[in-house]
C-alpha cells in the first residue's frame, strides 16, 4: 500500500466533520456525470476577532467513492478559519493536498468536493448540480423522491455495525 492509499484508507476509516450540520448556514451539492457519485457540504459561520466573516465548520455526506470521502475530510478541516474569499481562492489540488497527489483518475473526486463547497459558498453562481435536491431536503436521503412505479424505487442501505457484523 503506497502513502496515497494509505492517507486515504486513514481518512476513510476515521472521517472528519462526516454528516449534516443542523443549523448550517450554507449548503451545496454537487454530483459527477461521470461516476454518479454526488457530494453535500454543510457550512457554518461565524465572525472573528477582526470582524471578518469566516468559516467556522464545514460537514459534509456522500454518495461517492473513497477518495471523494478522504478529499472531503481534509477539506473540511483545511476550509476552517478561512474567510469565503479565501475558501473560494482554494483549487481541488490545494483541498486534496494533505492527501499528496491523486491520480489522474481520481481528480474528478477532488474536483467534486470543490463543487460542492463552491455551490455552498457562492449558490447564485455556482454551477448546477447534477441531481435537484428538493427544497425541503435536509441529507442525500432526502434528495430522492419516492417513485411511484415500484420498478423504478432507490433503496438505501445504511450499514450499520449490525448489519456488518
Ligand atoms: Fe467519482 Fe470518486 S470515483 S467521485
Amino acid at each position: 500500500m503506497n502513502d496515497l492509499q494509505q492517507k486515504i484508507e486513514d481518512a476513510v476509516s476515521h472521517p472528519k466533520n462526516l454528516g449534516e450540520m443542523v443549523g448550517a448556514d450554507a449548503v451545496g451539492t454537487a454530483g459527477s456525470p461521470g461516476c454518479g457519485d454526488m457530494l453535500r457540504m454543510w457550512v457554518k459561520f461565524k465572525e472573528d476577532p477582526e470582524g471578518r466573516k469566516i468559516i467556522d465548520r464545514a460537514t459534509f455526506q456522500t454518495f461517492g467513492c473513497e477518495t471523494a470521502i478522504a478529499v472531503a475530510s481534509v477539506a473540511t478541516e483545511l476550509v476552517a478559519g478561512k474567510t469565503v474569499e479565501e475558501a473560494l481562492l482554494m483549487s481541488s489540488n490545494d483541498l486534496s493536498a494533505p492527501l499528496g497527489a491523486l491520480p489522474p483518475m481520481k481528480i474528478h473526486c477532488a474536483q467534486l468536493v470543490e463543487s460542492a463547497l463552491r455551490s455552498a459558498l457562492v449558490p447564485s453562481t455556482a454551477p448546477e448540480p447534477v441531481v435537484e435536491a428538493p427544497a425541503q431536503a435536509h441529507s442525500l436521503r432526502d434528495s430522492f423522491k419516492p417513485a411511484s412505479d415500484p420498478a423504478q424505487k432507490v433503496q438505501i442501505v445504511f450499514k450499520t455495525p449490525s448489519a456488518s457484523a
